[in-house]
């Protein structure tokens, strides 16, 4: 008798190899978790408030004004002279619109593009830990290898590097250093000195750095950000990326974009014209009215997510953690030990929604060697205040529950 077909069941695995251990996100699996108990979301990083109305507004006036067939391959021009007025106005940084500067679906296609555009198989990208989760997985996809450097929390909340540990990193075969700052998840901003650290170790080994700056706008009084492309030397072997979701609460518009030097740039537009080719037509004029609004939008925009912040670690401290008091971006880290002994991050935000009907993500997620998150959770602010302070109610029934 002759054999029968092989069955789907029968065959091997259809998952690529490359992208072996990355299964569905820790988000997916908390949103739908808060959806299903009726919790109070603090897990993924999207605000419950609607953007400026004037780029609300330009985008309704572009779909009724015929702004909905494909764009342009690298953006719509009036979108890509936004952006190049941006970089000058808040960072002194000159892009030529046409060659420099390319439009992308949200930063998350911008990094895709620029690590499969830029990276061959067995390269090595220098990369800080913890990190956004999509970096190791399309470090992945290109072939390449993540090689991380740890950020260590401080007694000051901020989280930094060893200079060292960073110099150690980069070997002959590393290719690209990448980089994020305001940082996710742990609020970091670069200050000058570890920039200053980072653009060395790029110049002397001769390493491009993609940076990934879509928290730029969200920096807490204090701090400020600056982009490692202001730096001497750094302008020519950077490409620096950002996005329209964290600074005009659109996140779901996905419209990011990368500036650099027009070979880099080039590069990167090689590999994202396969993946998505254009997107969003009718949000790109609207994000290019944003990022001209005048900078009392901007500054609000920081002083109220700052509020945020404050009753978020109020509640994080008088839940019985041990927070980290972020510099910027939407999320604060706390260690969970003080609350829960035995660490275990993912159990514990596994059993929070029943505990106490809040969602938050364990940062174990976002380590290349996980065991230096285990304990560590993060919380989102970016919700209306009457939201935080229900969270903050609800967490505070943790610290009874907690040892003594
Ligand atoms: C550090 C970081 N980079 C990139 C992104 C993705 O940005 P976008 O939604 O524009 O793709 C996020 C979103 O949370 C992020 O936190």
């Amino acid at each position: 008798m002759p054999a029968s077909p092989p069955t789907l069941r029968d065959r091997r695995d259809p998952l690529t190899s490359r992208l072996r251990g990355f299964g569905t996100t820790i988000f997916a699996e908390m949103s739908a978790l808060a959806v299903a108990t009726g919790s109070i979301n603090l897990g993924q990083g999207f605000p419950d408030t609607d953007g400026p109305p004037e780029v609300l507004d330009a985008a309704v006036d572009a779909i009724r004004n015929g702004v909905n067939q494909y764009p342009p391959g690298p953006g719509l021009p009036v979108l890509r002279e936004a952006i190049t007025r941006h970089q000058r106005r808040f960072y002194g940084l000159e892009h030529d619109p046409d060659t420099e500067v390319l439009v992308t679906a949200g930063a998350t296609e911008a990094l895709a593009g620029a690590l499969l555009g830029m990276l061959d198989d067995g390269d090595e990208v220098v990369v800080f830990e913890p990190m956004y989760d999509s970096y190791q997985a399309c470090i992945a996809m290109a072939g390449a290898t993540a090689v991380p450097v740890l950020l260590r929390p401080q007694p000051d909340g901020r989280y930094r590097f060893d200079p060292d540990e960073l110099r150690a990193a980069v070997s002959p075969r590393t290719r690209l250093l990448l980089v994020n700052t305001p940082h996710n998840p742990t609020g970091t901003v670069l200050d000058p000195d570890e920039l200053a650290t980072i653009a060395e170790v790029a110049i002397d080994n001769d390493l491009t750095v993609v940076t990934d700056e879509v928290y730029e706008h969200l920096v807490f009084p204090g701090a400020t950000h600056i982009p490692i492309a202001t730096l001497p030397g750094m302008a020519e072997r950077t490409v620096t990326i950002s996005s329209g979701g964290k600074t005009f609460n659109t996140t779901g518009w996905k419209i990011g974009w990368m500036c650099g030097p027009a070979p880099l740039v080039a590069a990167a537009r090689t590999a994202k014209q396969y993946l998505t080719f254009v997107n969003g037509a009718p949000f790109q004029p609207a994000i290019a009215v944003g990022l001209d609004l005048p900078d009392a939008y901007y500054d609000e925009l920081a002083a109220d997510l700052a509020t945020k912040r404050d009753h978020l670690v109020t509640a994080l401290d008088a839940a019985g953690f041990t927070t980290y008091r972020p510099q910027a971006t939407y999320f604060t880290t706390v260690d969970i030990r003080p609350v829960e002994p035995d660490g275990d991050g993912v159990a514990f935000c596994r059993q929070l929604p029943e505990r106490c009907g809040v969602v938050a993500i364990p940062n174990q997620v976002f380590y290349a060697r996980p065991e230096h998150g285990r304990h560590l959770v993060r919380f989102a602010c970016c919700k209306r205040l009457d939201v935080l302070d229900e969270a903050a109610g609800r967490l505070a029934g943790l610290a009874a529950g907690a040892p003594t």
